[in-house]
């Protein structure tokens, strides 16, 4: 440099140690790889700058400074603290959501040093590009509430240290990848909100996770083995078959949504093993049978839903001192339940209803207005039990 220098400056050896010396500073703070720069470009130039707000993140990337620089903008990312003179690299890209258009570059790929990546609540369209398996210290993905289609990479279980997958609320679909256990860290996995079909893998594998959303998709077959380290696990709205029996290991959780499947049989007291229970949601299944009484001795059960399903039987008497404390909501609507309510139903308020049965209700009773069933429903129901 000094050379190159010198020769626009042949003789003013001061000015040149005046410019070493400004340069100084450079070689202090490293400057980030040019390879993460070149993918910062690609990112932004694979999205519609008129879709960039005037104050959002994108707008303060100006690449006539170094990304890493910490007193200038780029904002959204993060970088890689060296403490030598070792390039600096990206190691989080995390967005804000306010509508971002376009493509997700394959050149994501590159960021090898990324461990989170967040673009959740834009219009990013088009694929997950394949390049996406090579970011393999990658613990965070999100990027839930965009319009993404195709499939999950199946390359994606090349990345052992993923924590949290959220591709929630996009236009993905085909198969869930079979071999998804093999991402042992996983803690929390939601593909809520998209057209995957076929069957759920068996997950049991994944015995950290906490939270699994597979909820509005076209899921069907069994409920496969699952981990039973859950506490939240949602698969509503799909058209999930057979029996609810593979829940019953599941013993520490909390939050249990299968409203709206094809799941039969009968919830025996057997089954329904869940002391930590907070939500039961299984409405709109065919179950059948007696209403569950166990249900009366999980201290933290708030919310029952199991309306829309062809129960037949009584309301089981223990229900009643259930009512308010804990119980907040208890919706039995549209089954065959027969005879009389229990006591406490006429002297306690909560949200519910017990409409659309065949019980003896009377409409002095918020939980009963809607009216039972016809007659004849109720004998032909109670007739093929
Ligand atoms: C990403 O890496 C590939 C393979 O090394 C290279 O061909 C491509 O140009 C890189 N893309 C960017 C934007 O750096
Ligand atoms: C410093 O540089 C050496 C050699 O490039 C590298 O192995 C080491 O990890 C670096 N240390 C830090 C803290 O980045
Ligand atoms: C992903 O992002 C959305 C929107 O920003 C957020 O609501 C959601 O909690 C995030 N998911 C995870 C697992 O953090
Ligand atoms: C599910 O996977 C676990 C191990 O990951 C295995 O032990 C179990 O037998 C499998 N269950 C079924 C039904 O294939």
């Amino acid at each position: 440099m000094a050379s190159h220098l010198h020769s626009f400056f042949p003789s003013s050896p001061f000015i040149i140690l005046a410019l070493v010396l400004a340069f100084v500073p450079a070689f202090v703070h490293a400057l980030t790889l040019e390879s993460d720069i070149e993918t910062l470009r690609a990112l932004i130039q694979s999205l519609d700058p008129n879709s960039f707000p005037s104050t959002s993140y994108l707008r303060t990337w100006d690449f006539n400074t170094d990304p890493c620089e910490t007193s200038v903008g780029f904002l959204g990312i993060l970088c890689s603290v060296t403490a030598n003179t070792s390039a600096s690299r990206i190691i989080a890209i995390e967005l804000d959501g306010v509508g971002y258009e376009g493509y997700l570059t394959p050149a994501i790929g590159n960021l090898t040093e990324l461990t989170a990546l967040d673009l959740s609540n834009n219009r990013f369209r088009g694929p997950l590009p394949n390049t996406i398996a090579n970011l393999e210290k990658l613990s965070k993905l999100n990027l839930s509430g965009n319009y993404f289609t195709g499939g999950i990479p199946s390359d994606i279980t090349n990345i052992k240290t993923l924590e949290l997958i959220d591709l929630s609320t996009n236009h993905l679909s085909g198969s869930i990848p079979a071999d998804l256990s093999v991402i042992r860290r996983l803690l929390y996995l939601s593909l809520s909100n998209n057209q995957f079909s076929g069957r759920i893998p068996n997950l049991s594998g994944l015995w950290r996770l906490r939270t699994l959303m597979l909820d509005h998709n076209v899921l069907y077959g069994n409920i496969p083995q699952l981990p039973i380290s859950l506490r939240t696990l949602s698969l509503a709205n799909n058209l999930i078959s057979g029996h609810i029996t593979p829940v019953e290991r599941i013993t520490e959780l909390r939050i249990l949504d299968l409203n709206n499947n094809r799941l039969s049989g009968e919830i025996k007291e057997e089954i329904l093993t869940l002391p930590q229970l907070r939500e039961l949601d299984a409405q709109g299944n065919l179950l059948h049978g007696h209403l569950p009484v166990r249900l009366v001795t999980y201290e933290n059960l708030r919310t029952i839903n199991l309306a829309q399903n062809r129960f037949t039987g009584s309301i089981p008497s223990e229900y009643g001192a259930k009512l308010g404390r804990p119980w907040r909501r208890l919706f039995l609507d549209n089954n065959f339940l027969t005879g009389s309510i229990p006591q406490e139903f006429y002297k306690v308020k909560i949200r519910g209803s017990l409409a659309m049965n065949c019980l003896k209700c009377p409409t002095s009773i918020e939980l009963c207005h809607g009216g039972q069933q016809p007659a004849s429903d109720c004998a032909a129901a109670n007739n093929s039990q």
